[in-house]
């Protein structure tokens, strides 16, 4: 009797440390354990056995169980604990993988053109003004000497609103609006969107202009020359050329447009410049005196000069961009790259 129950306690020994997972653990409890399992029919043939031996067999057998219980007690918990482990290593998180990022997104280049020119306009004293873009006839044209039926007006192909409000074709007009408000010394730009029935790979019907202003005592041409130079050379680089070459503004006498040394080519001549080596970017001149007058300047005291440059064009040249109808696709594969 003694060795089957050591036999049996060998077995389900084996059987518990051998079970791989709950399921196999429970069925080796019932055979061994439960109460049609074989120590249960060991007990049941006690009775067989002479009286003397029966307390002892019985503390054996109790002993045996006990022993028995603790194993899978051990058993099961190694069991939960095995397989938490392997849940935590099935479902680790690899933090060392790189995120994803969220989309940043970048000013537009006529923005940050826009942003440079300012601060090199800002640098030298300039403040900066705006004016409204619903602009009258009064203030876009005939203040500047610009009168009804004249000529120049077809040089601006304009959006009428009414018969005497429009769409403004040009900046221009802020001149005015601050001369009107201010005293000389007067030293602004004006950046803004103007409008023109005008559409092609270099022409917008919406685009933006900067306007420059500087009105004072005994200001020549050469001071035109040397600001609008020294603004080249800030803004494309110190070895730009700028060449001036007369021109016709009704609101300027003298009037020039400006070209600089084409960037793309340094002047040797390309697609950009049509093999001039030149590219135009503003026009400007001495603010005519009938303008200076209108205001309630008074022309012999003071004179000043103005210049008006279009910032796309500015930036097509910085860029290389050779399409000015990208600006306003706002397709993102283009604006990421700024
Ligand atoms: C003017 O608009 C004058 N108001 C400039 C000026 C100001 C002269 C002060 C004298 C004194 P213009 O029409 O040439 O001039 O335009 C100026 C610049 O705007 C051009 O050199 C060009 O760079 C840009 N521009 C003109 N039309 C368009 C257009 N449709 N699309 C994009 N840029 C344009
Ligand atoms: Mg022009």
């Amino acid at each position: 009797m003694k060795t089957q129950i050591e036999s049996l306690k060998e077995r389900a020994l084996a059987a518990c440390n051998g079970a791989s997972d709950v399921q196999a653990l429970q069925e080796a409890r019932v055979k061994f354990l439960g109460k049609k399992g074989e120590l249960t029919a060991l007990l049941r043939n006690m009775g067989n056995l002479p009286p003397e031996e029966r307390p002892l067999v019985g503390k054996l057998v109790n002993e045996v169980r006990d022993q028995l219980e603790q194993a899978w007690k051990q058993k099961e918990t190694d069991l939960a604990a095995s397989k938490l482990q392997a849940q935590l290593e099935a479902e680790t998180l690899d933090i060392t993988l790189p995120g994803r990022k969220p989309r940043k997104g970048t000013y537009h280049p006529l923005t940050l053109v826009l942003n440079e020119i300012k601060s090199v306009f800002i640098s030298m004293g300039y403040q900066v003004v705006e004016g409204p873009e619903i602009e009258s006839d009064y203030y876009n044209f005939e203040a500047l000497n610009i009168p009804k039926d004249h000529p120049a007006r077809d040089m601006q192909d304009t959006f009428y609103l009414t018969e005497h409000l429009l769409l403004r074709s040009q900046t221009s007009p802020v001149q005015i609006r601050t001369m009107e408000r201010q005293q000389p010394p007067v030293r602004i730009i004006a950046p803004g969107k103007v409008y023109r029935s005008d559409a092609d790979v270099t022409h917008s019907p919406m685009f933006h202009q900067v306007e420059g202003l500087l009105v004072d005592k005994g200001i020549t041409m050469a001071d035109l020359k040397g600001t609008l130079q020294l603004f080249a050379e800030k803004l494309f680089g110190p070895d730009t050329k700028t060449r001036f070459r007369p021109s016709y503004f009704p609101f300027t006498e003298p009037s020039a447009e400006v070209d600089v040394s084409c960037i793309i080519c340094k002047g040797q001549g390309c697609r950009v410049c049509s093999d001039t080596g030149w590219l135009e970017i503003l026009g400007c001149g001495m603010v005519d005196p009938r303008v200076l007058a209108g205001v309630g300047y008074d022309p012999e005291e003071v004179s000043g000069f103005a210049f008006g440059m279009g910032i796309e064009r500015i930036a097509m040249l910085k860029y290389g961009i050779n399409d000015i109808r990208l600006f306003f696709e706002n397709d993102l594969r283009f604006l990421k790259q700024f």
